[in-house]
């Protein structure tokens, strides 16, 4: 669930370890550890609290090794503590284990190892691991030719559940074993130095060239090579991949916070990812997605399946594949879709869309569904992420790697991505006229200067977060696409500023909510559709007559004398407005978890992928 970084080559481990999981503090984590190996002995320091409280640690300076594995802990068996956290050892103290995930069967295999004899320190379910190991190690005949690599898959045959582990050992103290299941590692090499990440931030300032593991590998890493074993335990070949985010996107670049930096990144992020996709509004150009006419037309349902933020990017291009190709389309949560049978058949195409390609109930659905036999489709921002190497096809969103914990540009590439695939589906059916599909691609173009003007325009946002932050509650309202908008503001206001909001269709005030409103309650509806401004309007003076104080977020034309606290945003086709009417939103969202000091890219409880269910 959190963070995994190892090194092995010829300089000092220590501090690359440090500086990765430094990396990876944007995860989220409440302990870190590091191991490594020196005069054959395994060394382990591990702390509850920062990577920088483990800096402090005074023993940490004179660890000299130049092999080690380190990692960040977010808790799932046995509380924050020294104890539970990572590097876990077997009893012999020859293995060193750091872990990523939950062992399901942790329990049975306590008991197991118990009755032979093992002893447990820690409550977390990862300690079972370095003590199967040592069990099969010890199995083994000493002169057994890879030894090591074989009881580590002997031990992770045993496991259930999902986990990226690295290990290392003093009675092999050349060599570090990886492996994966349901849970991201990659492996970076330069010259004869090999890096272990879970995420490739964590070592992107030393490499760019990445093995990426597939669910099930296990690979020995030594001085001079890197083995790679399938689920099988067949010895293959892996290509490296060139990742071509640099060392610097992964960095604050002069600003307080990552999200900000990142909101300010989405005129280049939504430029990169429209790429070559698009080029002078010619047909689009998606490669070679296998997808025919006939195909496009056999379908009776197009499904996008999300998590989060990714799942209101689904909601925000719904209208725009229903009216560019008349198929029905459905939105839904992974983790609601992955179990309710959902009816799937060969006419139907799953969409699953997932920033980190990491998030497991994604992943889930999509499996899931490709047992029914339809075609999937993913939308990811990471490069070789598990849902890429699910998915039929995988199509990549270029936003640069996205570190705060609060999506937002990956939101706004993903609503781009999709746009932009919904014409190709338009294209490839010849089922619209050309005008609409012309004017689109023109309007898509010229997105990203559009976002560069609201965000050169933000002092009425930043009055507003100071009149709000120390609210308790509050409403988002709009109609139509606007309602996609409205669910992903209220997410994003409540994951950093801890203030509560509901997204409501307007329409849907009368329903219920309106009775909440009374003197000062703050809603926010937003306004982008012409044909429903005025029924919109409506709305807002009927919170306004209760009481309410007001923000509006719009296009169109809205007297300002009448509605105060209006911010204009460029008129663009309502069928791509998501992608610029969630911008002052995001900016209202930081600036109140500014007025309020909280930490706003590592917000409390959460994580930035979720891997565990
Ligand atoms: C976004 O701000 C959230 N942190 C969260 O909802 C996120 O979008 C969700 O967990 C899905 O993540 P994914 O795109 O990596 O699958
Ligand atoms: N399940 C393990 C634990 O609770 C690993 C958690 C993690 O992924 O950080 O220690």
């Amino acid at each position: 669930m959190c963070g995994i970084v190892g090194y092995l080559g010829s300089s000092k481990a220590c501090p690359i370890l440090i500086n990765g999981l430094l990396k990876l503090e944007y995860r989220g984590y409440d302990s870190a550890g590091i191991s490594t190996i020196e005069n054959n002995k395994i060394m382990c320091i591990k702390n509850k609290g920062r990577v920088k409280e483990l800096q402090n640690i005074e023993e940490i300076n004179s660890l000299n090794g130049s092999i080690g594995i380190a990692h960040t802990r977010w808790a799932t068996h046995g509380k924050p503590s020294s104890i539970n956290a990572h590097p876990h050892l077997d009893n012999s103290k020859t293995f060193s284990v750091v872990h990523n995930g939950i062992i399901e069967n942790h329990r049975e295999l306590r008991t197991f190892l118990n009755n032979a004899g093992y002893t447990f320190l820690s409550e977390t379910d990862t300690e079972v691991i370095p003590n199967l190991i040592h069990y099969y190690y010890s199995k083994e005949a000493s002169n057994e030719a890879n030894r090591f690599v074989k009881s580590v898959k002997k031990a992770v045959q045993d496991l259930k559940g999902s986990y990226a582990i690295a290990v290392i050992s003093s009675l092999e103290p050349d060599k570090i074993i990886v492996a994966r299941k349901d849970s991201p590692l990659v492996i970076g090499v330069k010259n004869n130095d090999k890096y272990i990440a879970s995420d490739i931030p964590a070592i992107l300032e030393y490499t760019n060239n990445i093995y990426i593991l597939d669910d099930g590998d296990i690979a020995e890493l030594s001085s001079n090579q890197i083995t790679f074993y399938d689920k099988n335990f067949n010895v293959v070949n892996k290509n490296i991949e060139v990742i071509t985010w640099d060392a610097k996107s992964a960095c604050k670049n002069g600003y307080e916070d990552y999200m900000l930096k990142e909101i300010y990144e989405q005129p280049t992020a939504i430029r990169e990812t429209i790429g070559t996709i698009l080029d002078d509004c010619k047909k689009c150009n998606f490669g070679n997605i296998n997808i025919t006419k006939d195909y496009l037309a056999s379908l009776s349902r197009i499904y996008i399946i999300a998590c989060g933020t990714a799942m209101h990017a689904g909601l925000a291009v719904k209208p725009i594949f229903e009216r560019l190709t008349s198929i029905p389309v459905e939105v839904d949560v992974a983790s609601e879709f992955r179990y309710r049978n959902p009816l799937i058949d060969e006419h139907t195409l799953i969409i699953c869309i997932s920033q980190s390609g990491e998030t497991a109930d994604t992943i889930a659905a999509l499996k899931n569904s490709k047992l029914c036999g339809c075609k999937t489709i993913a939308i990811s921002n990471v490069i070789g992420s598990s849902i890429s190497r699910e998915a039929d096809f995988t199509l990549y969103t270029h936003a640069g790697p996205e570190i705060a914990v609060a999506s937002t540009k990956a939101y706004t590439s993903q609503i781009t991505i999709l746009a932009l695939l919904a014409i190709y589906f338009a294209e490839v059916l010849e089922r619209h006229e050309d005008t609409i599909i012309q004017n689109l691609k023109e309007e898509i173009l010229e997105l990203p200067s559009k976002v560069s003007i609201i965000l050169e325009n933000t002092d009425l946002i930043k009055e507003f977060a100071k009149k709000i932050y120390k609210e308790k509650d509050l409403f988002f309202i709009g109609r139509s696409v606007d309602y996609a908008t409205t669910m992903e503001a209220s997410l994003k206001l409540k994951e950093i500023s801890y203030i509560h909001s509901d997204a409501y269709q307007s329409g849907e005030l009368k329903h219920g909510p309106i009775a909440l409103i009374e003197d000062d309650v703050t809603v926010i509806g937003i306004i982008t559709d012409k044909r429903l401004v005025d029924k919109s309007i409506s709305n807002i003076q009927e919170v306004i007559t209760r009481g309410a104080k007001t923000l509006i977020i719009t296009n169109q034309e809205i007297n300002n004398e009448i509605f105060p606290n209006i911010v204009h945003i460029p008129k663009v086709n309502p069928l791509l407005s998501p992608i610029l009417s969630i911008i002052p939103l995001q900016l209202l969202a930081y600036y109140v978890s500014k007025e309020k000091g909280l930490d706003i890219d590592k917000p409390r409880n959460l994580a930035k992928s979720v891997t565990v269910e």
